[in-house]
């Protein structure tokens, strides 16, 4: 397998470390501030040698790479966040192309197994009144939103099972009591951390924590050269749920 990266920053070059640690060749690396580019922008031509494309770009460019990928038949994992209301756009060019897609904001393997071993915690809390919840979530101090993408995904979760949460407090409590249909959702920004989530269920005599801590980027480059193998020779668009659950059955 040969691929091509289209945004060659700190994702981009993880990839490729780990791509060339795998033995897969990387054909084209597609960045405009890059200098080990070889192209500054994603067109058919500039892919030509890549059997599937990445794109960890920005959200502003996510949609023109996945049309060029799409013109030049490629097969593609989107790891770039923050375009999901173009979703539908993407699912007709590549419906039109006939190629295949898989994306995630989050393509760490591990935290996927995380969501849904929040998700079965979370329905057998729901019926022992005795728990509270919470969710901690804390990254390294160059993340500019919080609570994360992945703390939302978790919060969700938790509120869609358990009815007796029925708000999110994702701010300061100042001057009163958390009430007892909040679900605090924590977050704290320091130093390098890549990311660590905590779901807690707490009663007045224990505690239970469940615990997914990223170790560093390599998780979400393993995930997502994990999905490029699988959306090899599929045709269609794929969440990366939708992915592991047909890999887990
Ligand atoms: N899905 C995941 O698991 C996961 C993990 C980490 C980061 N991300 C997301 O991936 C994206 C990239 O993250 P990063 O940490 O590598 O960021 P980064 O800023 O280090 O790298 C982004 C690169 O994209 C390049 N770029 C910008 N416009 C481009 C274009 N039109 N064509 C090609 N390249 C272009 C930039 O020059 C830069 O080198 C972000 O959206 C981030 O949120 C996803």
């Amino acid at each position: 397998m040969k691929i091509g990266i289209i945004g060659y920053g700190k994702m981009g070059k993880e990839i490729r470390r780990q791509a060339e640690s795998e033995g897969i060749g990387v054909a084209a690396v597609i960045d405009p501030g890059a200098l080990e580019a070889t192209a500054k922008a994603a067109t058919p031509e500039a892919l030509v040698g890549a059997d599937i494309v990445f794109d960890f770009s920005n959200k502003d460019a996510v949609m023109g790479n996945i049309r060029a990928a799409a013109a030049a038949g490629k097969n593609m994992v989107v790891g770039t966040s923050g375009w999901s209301d173009k979703l539908p756009e993407a699912e007709e060019i590549v419906k039109q192309a006939g190629t295949g897609l898989v994306y995630s904001t989050n393509f760490s393997v591990g935290m996927s197994v995380f969501l849904r071993i929040t998700d079965s915690a979370s329905k057998m809390i729901s019926r022992l009144e005795q728990y509270d919840i919470y969710v901690s979530e804390s990254h390294h101090n160059q993340k500019t939103d919080a609570p994360g993408g992945t703390a939302k995904a978790l919060a969700g979760i938790i509120m869609k099972n358990v009815p007796r949460k029925t708000k999110l407090a994702f701010d300061r409590i100042d001057g009163r009591k958390i009430s007892p249909e909040e679900l605090h959702v924590v977050s704290m920004r320091s130093g390098w951390n890549p990311g660590r989530h905590v779901v807690g269920f707490d009663s007045q005599s224990d505690n239970m924590e469940l615990v997914h801590a990223t170790r560093s980027r390599a998780d979400f480059a393993f995930g997502a050269i994990f999905a490029a193998r699988w959306i090899s020779g599929k045709k269609g668009i794929y969440s990366m749920d939708q992915m592991m659950d047909s890999v887990l059955g």
